[in-house]
């Protein structure tokens, strides 16, 4: 078959190595419990160390989670400044932790809007979990999937203005590259939680071939019981990335053949 290797590896491979989240419903949580916002927002966080210890335990490599969009500046100023002090929060009481759990950090998006005191915060636990080895997990902040791509092209034009690159031979890779660098790679599996089916402007270059999953779940309660399930519905699916299905199942079985072989 003449898929790229990374997709043949893809198709063999049952895990996925690299889930998106978007975590959505907490607003809605709060309210069915007659609370403001921003109690949703909090009882979110408690979603969000389940899902990294989920994800450490059955190995997936990357976890990629929208925490703040880069339209979500435009809800009431109140919601927004609470948010962002509950990032500070968070970063600073968590750090430790993923410290210990072996977890790199990485924050993603345009961070130049927050605030020092945050940016340096951020500076800080990206530098404290910059050896660990285990999970990455990139957490999305002022992040839109038309900024990340803006970006790459951005400094694509820089290049080709320097001479350095020939404009006639900028390739998809190279799109790609510079996404990787600057924020991260394809996805494999994408999961929206509280009951919508869209991706507002989150990984648009990176899912382009991801599996999409939605649950009504509310982000609150998403927990290993539903990050399981996503997980069990990926992999019954057959990724075939253009491909005919009986040319995945050979791709599959010449697989099957060699394990054979060599067992
Ligand atoms: C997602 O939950 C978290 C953020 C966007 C920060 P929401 O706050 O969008 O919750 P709903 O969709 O209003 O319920
Ligand atoms: C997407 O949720 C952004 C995050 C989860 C951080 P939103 O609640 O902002 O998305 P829309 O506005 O319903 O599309
Ligand atoms: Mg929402």
């Amino acid at each position: 078959m003449t898929l790229p290797e990374a997709q043949q590896a893809a198709v063999k491979e049952a895990m996925p190595k690299h889930v998106a989240i978007i975590m959505d419903g907490n607003g809605r949580w709060a309210q069915q419990r007659g609370k403001l916002r921003m109690f949703g927002h909090q009882a979110g966080v408690k979603s969000v160390r389940r899902a990294v210890s989920f994800a450490t335990q059955v190995g997936i490599q990357s976890l990629t989670l929208f925490a703040f969009s880069s339209e979500n500046w435009r809800r009431p100023e109140e919601e927004v400044s609470s948010l962002m002090n509950l990032f500070l929060t968070v970063l600073q009481r968590e750090v430790k932790k993923l410290k210990n759990n072996n977890v790199q950090l990485r924050i993603i998006g345009d961070t130049s809007r927050f605030s020092e005191k945050l940016q340096q915060r951020i500076a800080v636990a990206q530098q404290e979990t910059a050896d660990n080895t285990g999970l990455v997990l990139n957490i999305a902040a002022n992040y839109g999937g038309r900024w990340d791509m803006l970006n790459a092209c951005q400094q694509l034009c820089r290049q080709v203005k320097s001479g350095a690159l020939d404009e006639q031979q900028i390739t998809e890779q190279d799109i790609s590259t510079l996404m990787e660098e600057n924020t991260v790679g394809d996805v494999d599996l994408l999961i929206r939680t509280g009951g919508d089916h869209r991706i507002s402007n989150f990984l648009l270059w990176q899912t382009a071939y991801a599996e999409f999953y939605f649950s009504d779940v509310l982000w609150p309660d998403f927990d290993d019981d539903a990050f399981g399930k996503a997980i069990a519905a990926f992999v019954s699916r057959e990724r075939r990335f253009g491909c005919t299905g009986e040319q995945v199942q050979a791709l599959l079985n010449n697989n099957q053949q060699n394990e054979d072989h060599f067992a």
